[in-house]
């Protein structure tokens, strides 16, 4: 049967590691898998703005063999004339896989559900998984492994990344703390998924309201923009509901002395994070940003195999 990653725990914890494992291996030899060779194409299509989502599916796709399809949906019928489904139709008589950048959640299982290739969410309102599989490939490269670590993510705790981070961390066997304003929690049902998925693998959910508490002794410490694509009328409630959750050194001094520090890109410097702490030496967001390359190469050979 197909199969597609729309949210993180679309993958079991096996298959989560069995990817990771993959993409390590990929990272140390880049050329030595070629699934897509044909040339087979993979359509990449973006409804939002992107430059490492757009960057590393084009190289990865090419890396594998094949020829990655970049559409723009404000050049495309999708969107305004044609339905995801019929879109999905189409191109799956043409392309080997499907990847797309969207608004709402449901775009993509519309899209999943009426086509017999993998579709791939590129970052959603509600989940960003392909950033996922890179931050934890980044987290176990330099941490060893991943199972029983320790990660604190402080800011918008309403955000695609938070829900992501619930269900990957789950999945992975993580203690995943969460400081947030009241007002910008995470969904109850996507939290409720995640204690469920965290009860079988030995990880934990905490949501929390005080910064400090979530970092003390944390081995990974994570932000995002407090304001994401599509919230951009949000901006001034959300830099004064923000203020007090801003990733500082004297924050990051509540984890562990050897902590380090994530951040999925783009980002604003004085917002979320201090610049002394983005570009200081426990951050790790370059090493996080070429991941995503390897970790979707990764996820899409394996995509292919499913089938
Ligand atoms: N992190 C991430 O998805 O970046 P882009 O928006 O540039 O793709
Ligand atoms: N939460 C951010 C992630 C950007 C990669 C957004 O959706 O804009």
């Amino acid at each position: 049967m197909t199969r597609h990653l729309l949210r993180d725990d679309d993958l079991s914890p096996a298959e989560q590691a069995a990817i990771l494992d993959r993409a390590e291996r990929m990272k140390a030899d880049r050329f030595a898998e070629r699934p897509l060779d044909g040339p087979q194409t993979v359509a990449v299509i973006f409804d939002k703005s992107s430059t490492r989502t757009r960057v590393s599916f084009a190289v990865g796709i090419a890396d594998l063999g094949g020829v990655p399809l970049v559409i723009s949906t404000a050049s495309s019928q999708l969107g305004g004339k044609e339905t995801a489904s019929d879109t999905a139709r189409v191109l799956e008589r043409q392309v080997a896989a499907i990847a797309w950048r969207t608004y709402a959640q449901s775009g993509l299982e519309e899209m999943a559900a009426g086509t017999t290739v993998p579709v791939v969410n590129a970052l959603s309102d509600d989940f960003h998984p392909c950033q996922l599989l890179a931050d934890l490939l980044t987290i176990r490269e330099h941490k060893g492994s991943l199972q029983g670590l320790t990660v604190a993510f402080v800011g918008d705790g309403g955000d695609n990344m938070v829900h992501s981070y619930l269900l990957a961390c789950a999945t992975a066997g993580i203690h995943l703390r969460v400081a947030h304003p009241v007002a910008y929690g995470p969904r109850r049902a996507i939290v409720d998924d995640a204690i469920r998925i965290a009860a079988t693998t030995g990880g934990s959910i905490t949501l929390l309201s005080d910064p400090a508490e979530a970092m003390a002794d944390a081995d990974v410490v994570v932000t995002d923009t407090w304001v994401s694509m599509g919230r951009e009328d949000q901006k001034a409630a959300r830099l004064e509901a923000f203020a007090g959750y801003q990733v500082t050194r004297e924050l990051m001094a509540k984890a562990k002395g050897d902590a380090i520090f994530l951040h999925c890109l783009p980002a604003d410097r004085g917002f979320e994070v201090e610049a002394e702490v983005i570009d200081g030496p426990q951050s790790v967001i370059w090493d996080e940003a070429e991941n995503r390359l390897h970790a979707q190469k990764a996820l899409l050979a394996w995509l292919l195999e499913q089938d």
